[in-house]
């Protein structure tokens, strides 16, 4: 007797406990979907209180482009890589160094693959430093294809003296360097970060960089108070940057058939850019796939063994 009571009292106290993990559940629930409602409202009035304060639209965003590269299959686009070289050499590098960049680089696969011979060509353009020679003296030489791209300044300090203090960065690796700058309420930002992981995102860089180039502005806002020599960006943190406007809608780079935009220059340049920072990615981005599609391939296989295996056990 005693013993069945026991046992209608545990099952009891069981019977408790499901209901009551149900009802945590079901507020659990609840709460996820008032959240994300808040998270819908707490977007829609964080948005009308940017444009309240008479912001430039799109003044802190920079947009996510749709990059050649960008995705599983991404892929640069050669003839980009080659615009944007021609970018980077014309206007940037008279600022910008890039140090981990070699000639050679130009012309391998992956990249803006230019022919060998224009690269050889190209680097013999550019004089550098070498020796000591047997006299024990330093040389000039013609470039080759194994040396790093030529630094428009001797060191930093000359560059920062020839840029009113501010250091331009070497670009090299800019595109990783940097992310963009998302501005979500922090209940979003678990979304966000599982958004970005699905969808395979990485082009926070490249995004950046090419806002930073796009989103100069002639006038700040309204009250915003501007430093003497400084230029208002709506990308750069802090929205004031020392470089002035590289490139420009009125005056775009024109390219050898003569066409050219603003936008064309900004994303041409930071494909460069991003391909400077990533040049392993196509062969990455392929490799990746045949590993997967041998992983599929490989279940497969491992299912239908295991059944033909288990199927002399009689159960
Ligand atoms: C006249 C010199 C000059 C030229 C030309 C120039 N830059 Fe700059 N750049 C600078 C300086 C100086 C800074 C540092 C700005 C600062 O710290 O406020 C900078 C910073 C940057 C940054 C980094 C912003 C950051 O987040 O730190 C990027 C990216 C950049 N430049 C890209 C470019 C590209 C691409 C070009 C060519 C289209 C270019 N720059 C041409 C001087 C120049």
């Amino acid at each position: 007797m005693s013993r069945s009571s026991t046992k209608v009292a545990v099952t009891k106290v069981a019977l408790a406990k499901v209901a009551v993990a149900k009802v945590a559940l079901a507020n659990l629930a609840l709460g996820a979907l008032l959240l994300t409602a808040a998270g819908g409202l707490g977007l829609a009035l964080s948005g009308s209180a940017v444009k309240a304060a008479g912001e430039p639209a799109g003044a802190h965003e920079s947009t996510h482009m749709p990059w050649s590269w960008g995705g599983i299959l991404g892929k640069f686009d050669k003839p980009q890589l080659r615009r944007g070289y021609q970018i980077y050499k014309e206007v940037c590098s008279a600022c910008h160094s890039m140090k981990r960049i070699r000639f050679r680089n130009l012309a391998e696969p992956g990249g803006p693959e230019f022919p060998e011979d224009r690269v050889k060509a190209l680097a013999a353009s550019f004089q550098v430093k070498d020796g000591p020679n047997d006299d024990g003296e330093m040389y000039d030489r013609p470039a080759r294809l194994s040396d790093t791209f030529v630094s428009p300044f001797a060191n930093d300090k000359a560059a920062r003296a020839a840029n009113g203090g501010a250091l331009p960065p070497d670009l090299s690796l800019i595109a990783r360097a940097r992310d963009v700058h998302e501005e979500v309420p922090f209940y979003m930002v678990p979304w966000h970060f599982v958004k970005n992981v699905l969808t395979g995102y990485q082009e926070g860089g490249a995004d950046y960089v090419h806002a930073v180039l796009t989103q100069y502005r002639d006038t700040p806002p309204a009250g915003f108070k501007m430093t003497e020599g400084l230029y208002y960006n709506g990308a750069f943190p802090g929205h004031q940057i020392a470089m002035p406007p590289p490139l420009s809608a009125e005056d775009p780079f024109k390219y050898q058939d003569g066409t050219g935009s603003l936008e064309q220059n900004a994303e041409d340049v930071t494909a460069f850019l991003a391909w400077a920072a990533n040049p392993e990615l196509e062969a990455r981005k392929a490799m990746g796939l045949r590993v997967m599609i041998y992983l599929l391939i490989m279940t497969v296989l491992l299912y239908l063994a295991k059944r033909s295996v288990w199927s002399r056990v009689k159960h």
